[in-house]
């Protein structure tokens, strides 16, 4: 669903962004900006500011910064839109509920299904007759009525007609339901539903939208598990199980519970422990990483003690280590899941064990060590091969050196020439791709996904490593859009996109002919309009710098005065050559006149500017 500009412009004309950051920072004026304690990380001197008159916030320290809209977002750690919706509501405004079409179908009448559905599920399991045996089934499993109440457990009945039937009624269209991921055949006018004699588990996404479901068999029925195709409103590896009641309990510990079943999930919510989340039947992604990294930067991997399990926390590991996440792990004894360890031991042995989890490294060291005779040289190859995909993971040097002086001492093995294998086996390895991360004895892990996915959650850190090379055009680029009301000087000036060479400065030169054709005001209404991220970010960073606060008018006249000046002689050259071809063909031809005219002309103006520049 797309918000119109206009509830966009709105909402920035009406919000004061340090009134909003002032709910979560101490804010003190300072010129015309405010300083505070950067919320976004650790610091005991301010370098967060606020400029409100622009409407942007920076911090110099941990380069975080941007809108009002980023603001809520990276504080709430919410998507975009719900940021949007935060403010519209504290500005009063509201946002025109039009339905957002994906692949066909609508994602409010999507969103309502599933809840419909959800709803009836779980009555059928909690109220009703057919469901005795799924509620004798949840019982022995220790599941008690809160969990279930609080992940709306259903149940689907057997018969797979009900669900289309009970659906069509409330006339929902064949060709609608068909696209849910509800049902597998349509046999004329009816459909089958997917999910027959199950128990229920919706899957909800961050905001708390039920999305699909995974539905377990009741006993040892095969297969297991059946989940929900992808449909355009559940994408698999963007998903985690127990994320939109998990958030809250994660931000507030600081780490997250990685565990490898639904199941888990509500047994460790129902023991308390509910920082708790799943992938759903896959293995941990990099869109799941960036989605959870979002709320804490600490893992704690808790997979089942089967070998299964063991391998999965490796590549759950080098996933994890990747978005150089702090990760830790908890191996549980004799082959049990999280589940079913604490229905059989209690949970304050599961607690007993969550307070002492291993470091990431050495428990990889220990299973690889296993998995080798060390006593030998290849043996020790071998556990040097099989770790050094988990070296190459966290994108922190520090992080590697130590793993390296750790695998060192392990093997007993000198450090340069460890070291040196290593790079080796970096460089042989880039040639696919980087950290591509393959040649681990237990697979590769997921693939990663298309770039961009999940943009709505990447954590804004601002591009702050190009400072200094900033050229002249782009110098005045910027110090127009810190000053908006001075970009008339540019046009009047007359320079043009042509006159501009600087790549970045051209798209700050565009967003400004646009945003002042379309007369919006502002310099979040300007950030909206440009496209090159960078460029964004570094006009927010200059902004917030403060230095176009002073003598703006004199910096821009400089700066049109230099792009005309070259532009002229640019020209001039131009016209010179010109002349000279022209004149081999004729000395007194009226073109050559033309030309010298223009030449003089040209000059003149070129001397004008001189003078205007020496004079002032
Ligand atoms: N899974 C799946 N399809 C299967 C088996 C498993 O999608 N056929 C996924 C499910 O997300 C499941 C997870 O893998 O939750 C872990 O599998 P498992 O440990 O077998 O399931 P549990 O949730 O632990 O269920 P239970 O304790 O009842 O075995
Ligand atoms: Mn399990």
């Amino acid at each position: 669903m797309r918000i119109p500009e206009s509830t966009l412009s709105e909402i920035r004309s009406r919000i004061d962004i340090a009134e909003v950051i002032a709910e979560h920072v101490t804010l003190q004026r300072r010129g015309g900006r405010y300083w505070g304690l950067c919320p976004f990380h650790q610091e005991k001197s301010a370098s967060f500011t606020v400029t409100p008159d622009k409407g942007v916030y920076y911090c110099f320290g941990c380069h975080k910064g941007g809108t009002v809209f980023d603001f809520v977002m990276e504080i709430e750690k919410v998507p975009w839109r719900d940021a949007v919706e935060i403010l519209a509501k504290k500005a009063g405004i509201e946002i025109p509920q039009e339905d957002e079409e994906q692949g066909g179908i609508k994602r409010g009448t999507f969103f309502e299904l599933y809840r419909r559905v959800a709803g009836s599920f779980h009555w059928l399991l909690t109220e009703g007759a057919a469901a005795e045996s799924a509620r004798r089934y949840l019982a022995g499993r220790g599941l008690q009525k809160e969990a279930i109440e609080a992940f709306q457990l259903g149940y689907a009945p057997f018969d797979r007609d009900w669900l289309f039937q009970f659906l069509a009624q409330k006339s929902y269209s064949q060709e609608f339901l068909s696209k849910t991921g509800l049902f597998i055949e349509s046999t004329g006018g009816s459909s089958s539903a997917l999910f027959a004699n199950r128990i229920m588990f919706p899957i909800s996404n961050a905001r708390g939208e039920i999305i699909a479901f995974g539905g377990r068999a009741l006993g040892d029925s095969q297969p297991k598990y059946l989940n929900s195709p992808e449909t355009a409103f559940f994408r698999k590896r963007e998903n985690l199980f127990g994320i939109d009641k998990a958030a809250p309990a994660i931000r507030g510990e600081g780490f997250f519970v990685l565990v490898e079943g639904y199941m888990d999930v509500l047994a460790l919510h129902q023991a308390g422990i509910a920082n708790c989340i799943a992938p759903l039947g896959t293995a941990l992604t990099e869109q799941q990483v960036r989605l959870l990294k979002r709320y804490a930067g600490k893992a704690v991997v808790l997979f089942d003690g089967d070998d299964a399990g063991q391998n999965a926390t490796s590549r759950a590991i080098e996933m994890l280590e990747k978005e150089d996440l702090i990760v830790q792990v908890v191996e549980l004894p004799g082959g049990q899941d999280p589940a079913d360890f604490i229905q059989k031991e209690e949970v304050g042995a599961l607690k007993d064990f969550l307070a002492r989890p291993g470091e990431s490294f050495p428990y990889l060291m220990r299973k690889a060590v296993a998995a080798h005779d060390r006593s030998s040289t290849e043996g020790k190859e071998g556990i040097r091969d099989q770790l050094f995909p988990f070296i190459a993971a966290p994108a922190s040097q520090m992080r590697r050196d130590r793993y390296l002086t750790l695998l060192a001492d392990e093997l007993d093995a000198d450090q340069g020439a460890l070291r040196q294998d290593f790079s080796a086996w970096s460089s042989r390895r880039r040639v696919p791709g980087p950290r591509a991360g393959q040649g681990t004895s237990w697979g590769s892990p997921a693939e990663r996904g298309a770039p961009g996915e999940g943009r709505a959650y990447e954590t804004r850190t601002l591009a702050h490593g190009e400072s200094g090379a900033v050229s002249s055009d782009l110098f005045l680029m910027l110090a127009v859009a810190a000053n908006r009301d001075l970009f008339p000087l540019v046009r009047n000036g007359g320079v043009t996109l042509a006159d501009i060479d600087d790549e970045k400065a051209r798209a700050l030169f565009v967003a400004l002919e646009e945003s002042f054709r379309a007369e919006d005001t502002g310099f979040e209404a300007l950030c909206a309009r440009i496209d090159d991220a960078a460029v964004r970010d570094l006009a927010i960073r200059k902004v917030s710098s403060g230095e176009f606060d002073m003598n703006q008018e004199r910096l821009v006249a400089d700066g049109v005065r230099k792009i005309r000046q070259r532009a002229l002689v640019k020209r001039i050259d131009a016209v010179a050559v010109e002349m000279r071809k022209a004149e081999r063909e004729s000395r007194d031809s009226p073109r050559v006149r033309e030309l010298l005219v223009e030449k003089m002309h040209l000059d003149s103006e070129l001397e004008k500017l001189k003078t205007r520049a020496a004079g002032v």
